[in-house]
């Protein structure tokens, strides 16, 4: 497919949803294998970000990944009610939303959900995450030194209140799917003993650099879909979520020489390898020509099994959104929240 301008690609080219590979959930729906990111940071305004959902709706995207705490649910609730003005059926939308984490409590997650809802223009939710396992305020923008005084552990008897909240939602209709984001094995593995709806989706992050690949082999011999987001390795997050052992996906020589053969920028070698792994990436973009290119890219010329191999080859466990702001102690290292000896770190 051709495209030039982005003036064209407004317009002119769409890409038939049909083409676009579907998940199948262990309820049988079928969920979109690429979704739209809708986290503007501190760089997109929300109505920018609404029009991105309206352009990408145009090119045949039908998934998206919103959440309260991005601040632009209404925003994007105004462009999706002109998307299905537009003859986009509500049936044919996945539409994801997150409690965030100062409304963990029982009522609070209600009405959050509730929220959103009318926030989004929806009657329903295909699905809603927690957004992390931890109860812990902090603003927004905050640096990631910031802590809070009432910073709390996972503590999985509270973890498993906020849950029977979530399946309240299912009950009551107001949300289709349920599931977990930021979560560990250990943690996830108490949540399948006590849940009476199990999650249907994981939100971790995964790209090249971070493929995560027990907790991605984990959940889905689960029958629990992995969602990954930043699957480009977030490159223009805010400075202050970098470090210096950051590495960048998009820069890796191996990335770079694959996508020269395909003809493509770096960032469509890291989606169709997503794509073809299993995993639902999210991409996030304002531009409307990378937001065409990352959903062409998972319809068309995949990689080669020698590619995925090689891209395989490239993980480096580098973790990029490690959380700082949700340690509970004075003296702790972020690592502390991914249970990485293997167990829930004790409180
Ligand atoms: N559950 C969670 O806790 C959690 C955490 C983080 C993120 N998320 C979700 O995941 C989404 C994506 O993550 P992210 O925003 O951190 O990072 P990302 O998707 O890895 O990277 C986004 C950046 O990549 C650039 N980009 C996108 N497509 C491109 C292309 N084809 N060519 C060149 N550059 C391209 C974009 O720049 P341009 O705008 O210039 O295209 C954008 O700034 C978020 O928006 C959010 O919905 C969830």
């Amino acid at each position: 497919m051709q495209h030039g301008g982005v003036g064209e690609l407004l317009t002119d080219i769409r890409i038939d949803p049909f083409l676009v590979p579907q998940r199948c959930l262990y309820t049988g729906a079928r969920m979109p294998a690429i979704g739209l990111g809708t986290f503007g940071s501190d760089h997109v305004s929300a109505s920018q970000v609404a029009e991105c959902v309206k352009a990408a709706a145009r090119f045949g995207y039908r998934h998206f990944d919103c959440a309260s705490v991005y601040g632009n649910e209404d925003h994007i609730g105004q462009a999706l009610a002109e998307v299905m003005g537009s003859g986009v059926a509500r049936e044919d939308l996945w539409i994801t939303s997150k409690v965030w984490n100062d409304k963990h409590a029982e009522e609070d997650v209600i009405a959050s959900c509730e929220k959103s809802l009318a926030d989004l223009h929806l009657g329903y939710l295909d699905l809603y995450l927690v957004h992390w396992p931890f109860p812990n305020f902090h603003p927004p923008g905050c640096d990631v030194t910031a802590r809070s005084k009432d910073a709390m552990p996972y503590v999985h008897a509270s973890y498993m209140k906020t849950w029977r909240s979530m399946e309240k939602l299912v009950e009551r209709g107001l949300v289709r799917h349920i599931g977990t984001s930021n979560m560990t094995i250990p943690k996830l593995k108490r949540v399948l003993e006590d849940a009476r709806i199990r999650p249907a989706v994981n939100e971790m992050e995964l790209h090249p650099h971070f493929q995560q690949p027990e907790l991605f082999e984990f959940v889905r011999s689960h029958h629990i879909e992995p969602v990954g987001y930043s699957p480009l390795g977030s490159p223009h997050r805010p400075e202050r979520d970098r470090t210096a052992e950051d590495t960048s996906p998009t820069d890796d020589t191996v990335i770079l020489r694959i996508a020269e053969r395909h003809g493509v920028h770096p960032a469509v070698v890291c989606i169709k390898w997503a794509v073809q792994r299993g995993q639902t990436p999210i991409p996030f973009s304002a531009n409307p020509r990378n937001i065409f290119n990352n959903l062409l890219g998972v319809t068309a010329d995949p990689l080669t099994e020698e590619e995925m191999r090689e891209i395989g080859g490239l993980d480096r466990n580098c973790r990029l959104i490690k959380g700082q702001v949700f340690l509970w102690k004075e003296g702790q290292s972020w690592e502390a929240l991914w249970d990485v000896n293997g167990e829930i770190t004790p409180a």
